[in-house]
């Protein structure tokens, strides 16, 4: 697997977290992985135990040779192949942002490719994870059918978000070694047609594609969800797969989590409580055991559903409800969100920052879990917060629709409240819903009993990776090269 992401040395979203659970269950499936990441400068590895400088090459890159440093650390039954060099790794602190971006990544995934001949490793596959990764199938298809290492190696480009594509100038054509086949005619977009998209690359040469859920899998067909991009996935139907996420059941556990007040289980739910006083004490928030408490880890972009959040805001602090929102984002929302919390300090909390121990806080402490994505490809933070006895509440969109089935008093099932349309007033209505029936011990007990009980491990989606892996290597096999002139 090659990925931009990795939990914990890497992260900014749930990227990193399938990174980091899914190759343990692919391992404990019996099947021989590695993954390999940039080390970039802020990669901590205090306290890592690992095998330092197991491999050192040179890489044509740009007119220079870059030294490349390769680092491997074991972990649950897996590799992680640390690729260093300085000029484009580890002097960047961060992960995204530098103007040469397209550079950085086109070398990453260059090295990475690299690596595994370096290593004399033959993968039966190469699982590629976003934008970053895109060229790597390209290259497969190109410039390197012939290489005799990688005859039998076939590709899988997972698509986590298809918002963020990885747009650069041409000069990446030069930089990756693909000038020779000239840019790709943009399939909707005459205005990029000198835009190089990494993420289209991926999509028109992989042996096969996924997305991380079936419904976001079919919902990107459609130029609502396709960013532009949807006629190359309907070309490429046939090939493209939703396969759920899981979450790692053994880190996400309310009854080991060490950042909790007080470990439980769905047998023994009221020792929940004490984590609800403990969130609220720990945001500032009045410690009332009976205001309903409502939760938001999220990043602070659009598409996460920001401005329905708070456009319902003030009917939902009518209803005397608490809200605390962890996360970081665009400056808007920050600002917005710190001036609610200044204007109803009794009401509204809001940490802007990346803070671990404090989402696990949110997930274990709040009654209800807030997520009204405009589009959401999976979602993690629905399946942790039911895991965690949250009640979610959720927009019937991608990952959300496959995994929150809506809650029906009549019949006593469901697990959260889901709403359909993008809306405010129908987002206040799911969580009015919600604030009815928790007022409701019984029903509302019940529902979070299910929402725990539900099986969100990486078992069964794993199975499916597995089987997905195997139809890559006999598409490899059987099918031709893309024709590029008619890509579009
Ligand atoms: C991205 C998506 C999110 C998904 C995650 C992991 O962050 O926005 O929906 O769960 O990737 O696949």
């Amino acid at each position: 697997m090659v990925s931009a992401e990795f939990d914990p040395f890497a992260k900014t979203g749930g990227l990193a977290d399938v990174l980091a659970s899914l190759p343990k269950a692919l391992a404990r499936r019996g099947l021989d992985v590695r993954v390999a990441i940039p080390r970039y400068g802020s990669v901590d590895l205090t306290g890592v135990s690992r095998r330092p400088g197991i491999a050192r090459f040179d890489l044509p890159f740009n007119g220079r040779q870059e030294p490349v440093r390769l680092d491997a650390v074991e972990i649950d039954g897996f590799e992680v192949v640390l690729i260093d060099n300085e000029h484009y790794v580890s002097t960047r602190p961060g992960i995204y942002g530098y103007p040469d971006d397209g550079h950085r990544f086109t070398f990453f995934a260059r090295a990475a490719l690299e690596t595994a001949r370096v290593l004399d490793w033959r993968p039966d596959v190469i699982h590629c994870h976003d934008w970053h990764t895109g060229l790597i199938p390209n290259w497969l298809r190109t410039t390197d059918r012939h290489a005799p290492e990688f005859a039998d190696t076939a590709s899988l480009f997972t698509i986590h978000n298809l918002e963020y594509q990885g747009h650069f100038d041409s000069s990446v054509l030069e930089t990756s070694g693909l000038a020779p086949d000239g840019l790709i005619p943009h399939p909707t977009r005459p205005d990029l047609s000198d835009v190089f998209v990494f993420m289209a690359r991926g999509i028109l040469f992989a042996d096969k594609i996924n997305t991380v859920s079936p419904r976001y899998a079919r919902e990107i067909l459609t130029p609502d969800f396709g960013h532009d991009l949807d006629p190359l996935l309907r070309d490429r139907e046939p090939d493209l797969h939703g396969i759920l996420n899981g979450i790692d059941i053994e880190a996400y556990n309310p009854a080991a989590d060490p950042y909790l007040a007080s470990h439980y289980a769905v047998e023994t739910l009221e020792r929940r409580a004490p984590n609800k006083a403990a969130l609220q004490q720990a945001v500032d928030l009045p410690v009332q055991p009976d205001v309903p408490l409502l939760g938001m880890v999220t990043r602070l972009a659009e598409h996460k559903g920001m401005d329905l959040l708070l456009a319902s805001l003030p009917h939902i602090l009518d209803r005397g409800a608490q809200l605390v929102v962890l996360g970081i984002g665009e400056p808007r929302y920050e600002e917005a969100l710190r001036e609610l919390a200044l204007a109803h300090p009794n009401q509204v909390a809001a940490a802007i920052r990346f803070d671990n121990p404090l989402a696990s806080q949110i997930y274990a402490g709040s009654d209800i879990f807030l997520m009204p994505s405009r589009h959401e490809p999976c979602g993690l933070g629905q399946l942790i917060a039911m895991r965690y006895g949250s009640v979610p509440v959720v927009r019937a969109t991608g990952g959300l629709a496959d995994t929150v089935e809506d809650v029906n008093p009549a019949t006593d099932t469901g697990v959260g409240f889901v709403f359909r349309r993008y809306d405010a007033i129908d987002f206040f209505g799911a969580v009015a819903r919600a604030l009815e029936l928790y007022r409701i011990p019984d029903a509302w007990t019940r529902i979070i009993q299910r929402g725990m009980s539900r099986d969100s491990s990486w078992d069964t989606s794993a199975a499916a990776y597995e089987r997905l892996y195997a139809e890559a290597l006999t598409t490899r096999r059987t099918q031709p090269l893309p024709d590029l002139a008619t890509a579009s």
